[in-house]
């Protein structure tokens, strides 16, 4: 499985020790990229979970540290901006939203939580309620998902993904981050054969992942 790890960027530094491996959402997150778990009452409940922490995410979530990661994988990871179709899962109140929606063509925010997406500040062209592991885009549609601290859902990004198309992977707190998975388990989740390229910047980790084949 080649992974292709760069040197960390400039001012990288790990995050604090915050959720390590047996943390519940680490677990869940785990359950659900590699065992395929996912059912209604989980649902509801990270639905419930966001909604309630949504007012406050951007002040607590949405700074510097967090977009050094994004910024990063653009630089480093063969990312082409300019006349793409973006699809970020997870998209909270707009961190990834803040760093790239002004340099591409389409950007969609999608997330689960209608308070999230109340409390988006992001200059963002369009935003979509709904859950990720059934999403409402046709195959073959977007040139990159972007996945920033949010659960993997590995059929529905292979088959949004256009053929030559990227998964951009971050975890702004690197292993520490609740929702974490490692880039190994990225590229084993997914469908098929992928390979990565992956470093370590600001207090995070990114991965830009790429089908082998084309
Ligand atoms: C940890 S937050 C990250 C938010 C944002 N990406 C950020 O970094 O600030 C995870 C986000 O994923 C969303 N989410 C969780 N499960 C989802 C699903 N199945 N479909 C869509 N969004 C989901 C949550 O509502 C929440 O906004």
């Amino acid at each position: 499985m080649p992974i292709d790890t760069l040197p960390d960027a400039a001012g990288y530094r790990p995050a604090d020790p915050f959720a390590g491996p047996d943390h519940p959402i680490r677990i869940i997150t785990r359950e659900i990229a590699l065992e395929g778990r996912w059912d209604i009452s989980v649902r509801q409940r990270i639905a419930d979970t966001f909604d309630r922490l949504a007012p406050d995410w951007s002040e607590d979530h949405v700074n510097p540290t967090k977009a050094a990661p994004v910024r990063d994988a653009v630089e480093r990871g063969g990312i082409e901006l300019g006349d793409i179709r973006l699809l970020e899962l997870g998209s909270g109140t707009g961190a990834g939203g803040k760093v790239l929606a002004t340099f591409i063509t389409e950007y969609v925010a999608f997330d689960l939580s209608a308070e999230m997406i109340r409390n988006d500040q992001a200059l963002q062209t369009s935003q979509v309620r709904g859950d990720a592991s059934v999403l409402p885009f046709v195959d073959d549609s977007f040139d990159v998902v972007m996945c920033i601290n949010m659960f993997l859902f590995p059929d529905q990004v292979d088959r949004v993904l256009r053929p030559n198309g990227t998964l951009l992977w971050v975890n702004t707190m690197g292993d520490q981050t609740p929702i974490h998975l490692p880039v190994h388990d990225v590229v084993k989740a997914l469908p098929g054969e992928w390979n990565a390229v992956t470093a370590n910047a600001g207090t995070g980790l990114w991965a830009t992942v790429r089908r082998a084949a084309l």
